[in-house]
């Protein structure tokens, strides 16, 4: 029963979709009719600004290191089932009960299972993350070529769940990007202000 619950919560949790609700209720600013159209962290700070796209990064992280740990605050001892249950905040996050079963790319708040999961590991992730921005200058490639770096570092965890979960998380990541992957071959993917891409 807490076991369903916390799959239930979870998708719930994962469900809200900050980016949408930040940028209506407190910019009045409706982030998927401007630049990606996405409702994630990168296109809110493209549309609303450093303010509410730190708003939305934070609510996203939170939102699957919330949603992973409910069967931890439910009482349920198992720390592998963080695993599991955070891939239903990952689903409410990519299919939203609450803007008609769509939703963005999971990047954010699939940092945010892993933090709950291993916070070392999550450390590891961010300083990939920001690596591959800094060099590439596109969230879109350090979001994906960093969820498979970091898959194939899991392999050094000896921890097979961690390894399918990322595994899982990777072939979300590649899917949900396949609008990113279209403009980069196309040439126009949207870039950050900064790294070593832009000049390239
Ligand atoms: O936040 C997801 C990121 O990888 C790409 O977002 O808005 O540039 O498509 P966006």
């Amino acid at each position: 029963m807490r076991l369903a619950l916390s799959f239930i919560l979870a998708y719930l949790i994962g469900s809200i979709p900050s980016g949408v609700w930040v940028g209506q209720w407190f910019f009045h600013q409706d982030i998927r009719q401007a630049g990606s159209h996405n409702i994630g962290t990168t296109n809110a700070y493209r549309v609303l600004g450093p303010v509410g796209g730190t708003i939305v990064l934070i609510m996203d992280i939170l939102k699957g290191t919330l949603g992973a740990s409910l069967p931890i605050l439910l009482g349920i001892p198992q720390h592998w089932l963080v695993l599991i249950v955070g891939l239903a905040a990952v689903a409410g996050h990519t299919f939203s009960i609450f803007i008609g079963f769509k939703g963005g790319k999971a990047v954010a708040t699939s940092a945010g299972i892993c933090l709950a999961y291993d916070w070392h590991f999550f450390l590891i992730a961010c300083a990939v993350f920001l690596s591959l921005v800094l060099l590439t200058s596109m969230v879109s490639v350090a979001s994906t070529l960093g969820m498979g770096i970091i898959t194939v570092w899991s392999l050094f965890y000896h921890d097979w769940l961690l390894t399918a979960v990322a595994t899982c998380l990777w072939v979300v990541f590649l899917v949900r990007h396949k609008d990113n992957f279209a403009r980069i071959k196309a040439g126009t993917e949207n870039m950050v202000p900064f790294g070593l891409g832009q000049y390239l």
